[in-house]
């Protein structure tokens, strides 16, 4: 996640490929496979998962599939940037619109930021630590009312 906000944010060279890649393994980790990894009553380890995971269970299967389902749109989308002219973003949502059916509005950053919304409302309901140690060492996205005692409510984008 890191590295592609770096990417999106315009800090690095953009790298269709590494976000493909990235987009990957987050969707393999997500949805089911990402439930079974929380059965019942299993806070005895030490853990960060909140116990409201087993009452709100349904918002936590929600958000696992939302996982998903984003990151795969992000991989399909790698190549659909906003910054693009109209003319050539316009063929390529078009293009991949008829591959993986998806909207045709959904450039690869609008799907990042989503994705970067779908961690951080899990985290905000499910987990007991805000920051997750990634974003909490990225002064860039530490302003002035986060280092006072905000919280970061969107892991990649937005401050407090
Ligand atoms: C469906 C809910 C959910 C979603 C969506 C989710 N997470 Fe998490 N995440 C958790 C929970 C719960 C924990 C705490 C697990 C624990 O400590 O047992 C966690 C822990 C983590 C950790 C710490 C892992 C560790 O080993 O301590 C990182 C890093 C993390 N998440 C990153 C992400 C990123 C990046 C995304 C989005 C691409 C994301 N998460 C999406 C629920 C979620």
């Amino acid at each position: 996640m890191k590295s592609m906000s770096a990417m999106f944010k315009g800090k690095t060279a953009y790298d269709a490929e590494a976000v493909r890649q990235h987009s990957r393994t987050i969707a393999k980790h997500s949805d089911t496979t990402l439930t079974k990894l929380f059965p019942e009553d299993s806070l005895q380890h030490a853990s960060e998962a909140k116990p409201v995971i087993w009452q709100k269970w349904d918002k936590f299967e929600f958000l696992s599939a939302e996982l998903k389902r984003i990151s795969e749109a992000l991989e399909n989308s790698a190549d659909v940037r906003e910054s693009d002219s109209s003319e050539a973003a316009m063929s390529m949502t078009m293009d991949t619109a008829m591959m993986t059916e998806t909207a045709a509005s959904d450039t690869a950053d609008s799907l990042f930021r989503e994705l970067a919304d779908t961690c951080s409302s899990c985290h905000t309901t499910f987990r007991k630590r805000k920051i997750t140690a990634d974003y909490e060492n990225d002064q860039s996205c530490r302003t002035a009312a986060c280092s006072s005692g905000g919280r970061l409510l969107s892991a990649a984008t937005q401050c407090c």
